[in-house]
């Protein structure tokens, strides 16, 4: 049987063709390398939201610490150009330079991410829910495995409870469309209000298995 070879074969150079692509980018890169020193000066204008640390005290307020660098950027981007709407975030980027999105993500993404959860879970049944929608609809597949995200997918794991259950409602009720591939409204959408609420309660609380 030597049908499925030549399938496996492409795969393979796919993935061949995708680390050297990687390659040429981050080589790139380091030409037109982002400073992070200018990030952590252009980020004291987002501190009193988003937290010294970038990690956030404040409702409905995301943290940023430890977000991928393209996940940054590509927010940033999506706020300047209006593609995701935010009465408080879209006239802040808007004052952003392709520079600044650099730097910025540069410095979001060299900060350690929030601590997990130190307090005793209040709704261990919530989280086990969380857990199982989850697994059933593969949001580990783009998020990896420990949610920490990749390039220009979110780190989820311990994210604000309430931010991540306002982003949810977002994708779901197609407020949140994301940059023309329909990743997550398409994730969120056979899912019911009590599903998200269970998997912002599992991902802001998520330790491995
Ligand atoms: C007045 C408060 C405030 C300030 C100042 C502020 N932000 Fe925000 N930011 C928010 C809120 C609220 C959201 C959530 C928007 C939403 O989806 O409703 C947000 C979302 C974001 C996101 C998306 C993160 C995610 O997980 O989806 C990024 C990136 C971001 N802000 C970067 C910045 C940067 C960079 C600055 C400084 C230049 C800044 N913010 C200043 C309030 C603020
Ligand atoms: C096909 C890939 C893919 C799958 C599957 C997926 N996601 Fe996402 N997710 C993304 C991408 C890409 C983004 C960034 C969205 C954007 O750019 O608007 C994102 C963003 C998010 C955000 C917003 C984070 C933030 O800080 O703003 C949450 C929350 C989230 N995903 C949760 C989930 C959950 C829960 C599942 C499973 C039900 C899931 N995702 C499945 C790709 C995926």
């Amino acid at each position: 049987m030597s049908a499925p070879r030549p399938s496996r074969r492409a795969g393979f150079f796919v993935r061949i063709a995708k680390l050297l692509t990687c390659a040429v980018a981050s080589h790139a890169g380091s030409i037109h390398a982002a400073d992070l020193q200018a990030g952590k000066a252009r980020a004291q204008a987002c501190i009193a939201c988003h937290g010294a640390q970038a990690v956030s005290s404040m409702q409905n307020t995301p943290s940023l610490a430890g977000q991928p660098d393209g996940f940054i950027q590509w927010q940033l981007v999506y706020f300047r150009s209006k593609t995701r709407n935010s009465d408080i975030m879209d006239p802040i980027a808007a004052t952003l330079t392709d520079a600044d999105i650099r730097d910025l993500g540069a410095y979001f993404s060299s900060l350690p991410p929030p601590a997990p959860l130190a307090d005793a879970d209040p709704d261990p049944q919530r989280y086990a829910r969380g857990a199982k929608v989850a697994q059933a609809n593969r949001c580990a597949n783009c998020h990896g495995e420990t949610y920490a995200g990749q390039q220009a997918v979110a780190r989820i794991a311990h994210q604000r409870e309430d931010y991540l259950l306002k982003a949810l409602r977002d994708f779901h009720t197609g407020k949140r469309t994301g940059g023309g591939i329909a990743a997550m409204p398409d994730a969120v959408y056979p899912l019911s209000d009590d599903d998200l609420q269970a998997l912002a309660h599992y991902l802001s609380r998520f330790r491995k298995p």
